[in-house]
C-alpha cells in the first residue's frame, strides 16, 4: 500500500457571479489592505476588473492595483510588484487573470515577509523562512491550475530558464471560479489554456507520484475536457461549457499539485523560456510525443486515458488500447488547430542541446513515468520537429 499525504488548503467558491463577493471574503479573511494584481487587458477590456474593485471598496477596504503584469513574469516584474506591494503595506493579495498575474501575486506575497529577490529563491540561495501572505486567486483562464496550487513560476529571461517555486503558505486561501469572468476568452487562448489543463491531468495522472486521490481527480479533469474542449473552443459564451472546463482546470491543478508534472512541462518550460511559445501551446505540442515515449511505462493508465477521452477500446489488447490515448490527444490538437510540430514554431535542431540541458534539470522530471535520459530527450523533439 503506497502512503501519501494530501494537502486540502484553499476554499473553492464556485459558481456563476459569485465573483461580487469578493469585497465581502476578504474582509471575511481580516483584510484591511488589498493589493490587487493583474494585467492590462483585463483593466482595459473586462467588465470584471472594476465590479471586483467596487466589491472591495464597498466592502470598506483600500485596494492598490497593479496591472502591468507581462505573460511570463519576470525576475525584475516580480521583484518591481513585491516592492510595490511592500510599500502600500498589504495584509491581502487578489490576483485576476491568467497563470502570469497569480503567480506574480503569489510570489509578491512570499516576498512580502521574505528578504531579498526571486531570484534568490529560484537559484535556492535562500529558502522561504517565513509564510506567505494570503492570496485570492481568480482565474479567467482555464488551464493553469495556480488558483488551487503552492507554485509560482519565474522566467529568467537572461539564463533562458523557466522556475517553479513552491511553498505551502502560497497555497491561495480562497479560489473564485466564476464561469462568467471566463467568456470573453479567445478560442485561441481557450484551445492553449484548455490543453496545459489537459498537460497536467495526463502528466499527474501517469506520475510517479500519483495516488489514489490525485487520480480521481486527475481523470474526472480528462473526461471533462475531452467533453468540453472543443465546444469551449466553438462557442465561448456558452457559460454551462465554460463552467466545466473551469472545473477540469481546477481538478487537474489539485491532482498536479499532488502528484507533479513529468517531461512534457520539462520541454515545454525550455520552449516558453527560449522561443516565448505559450506555456499551453508548447505543452499542446509536446503532449503526444512524450505520451508516445511513456505509454510502455503503464500502458493500464493510459488506456483509462483512452476511454475518459472517449474512445472506444472494448475487446482492444491492452497495448493498442493505451495507444489510444495518444491517438485521441493527437486529434485534439488538430482540430483545436494549435501547432503539431516544433517547426512550426520556430525550433532550430541547433538549439537542442541547450533544450536537452535545461530539461533535464527539470525538478519533476524525476516523476514521469518512464526514466528519461538526453538521447531520449533528443528522440522526442527529433519526432516533434514533424
Ligand atoms: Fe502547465
Amino acid at each position: 500500500m503506497k502512503e501519501f499525504i494530501f494537502r486540502l488548503y484553499t476554499k473553492i467558491l464556485y459558481g456563476e457571479g459569485v465573483a461580487k463577493r469578493l469585497g465581502m471574503e476578504c474582509k471575511q479573511l481580516n483584510a484591511s489592505k488589498v493589493f490587487f494584481v493583474t494585467d492590462s487587458f483585463m483593466v482595459e477590456h473586462s467588465a470584471a476588473f472594476p465590479m471586483l474593485i467596487d466589491s472591495i471598496k464597498d466592502a470598506g477596504l483600500k485596494v492598490k492595483v497593479f496591472s502591468d503584469v507581462e505573460a511570463d513574469p519576470s525576475i525584475s516584474t516580480i521583484d518591481g510588484v513585491a516592492a510595490i506591494m511592500k510599500e502600500f503595506g498589504a495584509d491581502i493579495a487578489v490576483a485576476l487573470g491568467g497563470g502570469s498575474p497569480m503567480d506574480t501575486a503569489k510570489l509578491a506575497c512570499m516576498l512580502q515577509n521574505n528578504e531579498g529577490s526571486v531570484r534568490d529563491y529560484m537559484r535556492k540561495v535562500r529558502s522561504v523562512d517565513k509564510p506567505a501572505v494570503p492570496v485570492i486567486c481568480i482565474p479567467t483562464t482555464a488551464g493553469t491550475g495556480s488558483e488551487v496550487t503552492s507554485f509560482g513560476v519565474v522566467t529568467d529571461r537572461e539564463a533562458g530558464e523557466k522556475i517553479g517555486i513552491a511553498h505551502d503558505s502560497m497555497m491561495p486561501k480562497l479560489a473564485i471560479i466564476d464561469p462568467a469572468l471566463q467568456v470573453s476568452m479567445p478560442p485561441t487562448l481557450t484551445a492553449a489554456t484548455g490543453m496545459d489543463a489537459l498537460c497536467h491531468a495526463i502528466e499527474a495522472f501517469v506520475s510517479l507520484d500519483a495516488e489514489p486521490l490525485s487520480d480521481a481527480m486527475c481523470l474526472h479533469a480528462i473526461r471533462l475536457i475531452g467533453e468540453n474542449i472543443r465546444k469551449a473552443v466553438a462557442n465561448g459564451r456558452d457559460v454551462e461549457t465554460r463552467g466545466k472546463m473551469a472545473l477540469a482546470s481546477l481538478a487537474a491543478g489539485v491532482g498536479f499539485a499532488q502528484a507533479g508534472l513529468g517531461a512534457v512541462h520539462g520541454i515545454a518550460h525550455c520552449l516558453g523560456a527560449m522561443y516565448h511559445v505559450p506555456h499551453g501551446v508548447a505543452n499542446a505540442l509536446m503532449l503526444p510525443y512524450v505520451m508516445e515515449f511513456n505509454v510502455m511505462a503503464n500502458m493500464e493508465k493510459f488506456r483509462e486515458i483512452a476511454i475518459a477521452l472517449g474512445e472506444n477500446v472494448l475487446d482492444m489488447p491492452l497495448r493498442d488500447a493505451a495507444y489510444r490515448s495518444v491517438a485521441a490527444v493527437k486529434l485534439i490538437v488538430k482540430d483545436l488547430g494549435i501547432p503539431q510540430t516544433l517547426k512550426e514554431v520556430g525550433v532550430k535542431e541547433s538549439d537542442f542541446p541547450a533544450i536537452i540541458k535545461n530539461t533535464m534539470t527539470y525538478g519533476r522530471l524525476p516523476f514521469n513515468p518512464r526514466t528519461v535520459s538526453e538521447k531520449d530527450v533528443a528522440d522526442i523533439l527529433t519526432a516533434a520537429m514533424g
